[in-house]
């Protein structure tokens, strides 16, 4: 399968005005993608847990125009409109027209809001982009009534990593694979499929909290960090390893090895900032009580047994990421003793989820 594979027949039905609004998570990396070519294509595959509580719900109104020559859209966020966020939606239209050529013929308005705080440092790239991909594919669907469903999710998967690489792995759940892979059958660097093999109950329902260290502006934007690892030193071998890991935890996720599985994703987090620490310019992301998180939950791991591990993005924050069955516990953990270090006592329970919902059509 190709790109081109993604531009459409020409439209069997016309379509005038009309309303559709969606909802999508964001969706947390056990295995992480960090380098990428042009258009997101990824240096190394992925493989992400889809989140359920933290999502975006966007609303696209759509109304037909004359003129032909431009994209024309507003966008609101919890009702205000917001001018800043053009840019990143403009250049998300150019990247995507030529799979969706009737961009230029609609005037749009864009309504979203998230269930997260606002610049809590939790990604909204993931949600926001891979919503508006269903609200874009939603009208495709209008224009074309024969897609099937398998491939209305695939498109709004590679439509979505257009606008932000991890979106593609947001459209579906409960684990998505994204990007090519010896060991996974199917894996593509155009989209995000679904995990195909056998998984074990230890991970139904699997808790992440979100420990929010630090809401503050994100110091890097994740494409100037993907940038980082443009002749970085050890950038062969960071890719190598993420194909290791990604076929390291396929025994992991069918007997439920939770230790193993812990290993390897505190591993990955750990490399991911390894990675901005030793990269030209280099960056520490975590703050002093990322850290102090972090020993805390290697101590009580250690003293308890309990199996509570954890994972970070490209920020301060901590997911916090255990077991359903031992939900009671670790939770009682979390509140007495890690909350404390987040800004404003602020934590977020998610858990992993199924994917973006179709709201109203
Ligand atoms: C550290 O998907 O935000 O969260 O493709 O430039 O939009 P762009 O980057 P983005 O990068 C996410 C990086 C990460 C790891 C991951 O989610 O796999």
């Amino acid at each position: 399968m190709t790109a081109n594979d993604f531009i459409p027949k020409p439209y069997s039905n016309q379509v005038a005005n009309g309303k559709v609004t969606w909802e999508s998570p964001s969706n947390i990396a056990l295995v992480k993608y960090w380098g990428k070519k042009k258009d997101q294509i990824p240096e190394n595959p992925s493989i992400s847990f889809t989140l359920n509580n933290c999502k975006t719900i966007t609303t696209l109104t759509y109304t037909t125009k004359d003129n032909h020559d431009d994209f024309e859209f507003e966008v609101f966020l919890d009702g205000k409109q917001k001018e800043d966020f053009k840019p990143k939606i403009a250049a998300f239209f150019q990247r995507i027209e030529s799979y969706l050529p009737f961009l230029k013929h609609f005037q749009f308005k864009i309504e979203t809001s998230n269930t997260f705080p606002h610049s809590s440092g939790i990604a909204s790239s993931a949600s926001g982009m891979s919503v508006l991909a269903l609200c874009l594919m939603s009208i495709e669907r209008e224009l074309n009534s024969e897609i099937s469903e398998v491939d209305f999710k695939a498109k709004a998967s590679f439509l979505a990593r257009l606008g932000s690489g991890s979106a593609c792995r947001s459209i579906e759940g409960d684990l998505i694979v994204w990007g090519e892979n010896d060991t996974v059958e199917g894996s593509t660097d155009l989209f995000g499929i679904k995990y195909p093999y056998t998984v074990h109950d230890n991970f139904k329902e699997y808790q992440d909290t979100i420990l929010l260290v630090d809401r503050g502006e994100k110091q890097v934007s994740s494409t100037v960090g993907h940038n980082l690892m443009y002749g970085h030193p050890f950038a062969a071998q960071r890719f190598e390893q993420a194909h290791e890991n990604l076929a390291k935890l396929k025994p992991i996720l069918e007997t439920g090895d939770l230790k193993q599985f812990i290993a390897l994703i505190e591993s990955e987090a750990l490399t991911l900032h390894a990675m901005m620490m030793t990269s030209t310019p280099y960056f520490i992301l975590m703050k002093p009580n990322t850290l102090e998180i972090i020993q805390k939950i290697w101590a009580f791991r250690e003293k308890t047994g309990l199996h509570i591990g954890f994972t970070l993005d490209a920020g301060a924050n901590v997911h916090v990421l255990y077991p359903k069955a031992e939900a009671t516990q670790i939770l009682e953990f979390i509140k007495d003793e890690l909350v404390g270090y987040c800004q404003n006592e602020q934590y977020i329970c998610d858990q992993i989820g199924f994917g973006a919902k179709l709201i109203d059509n």
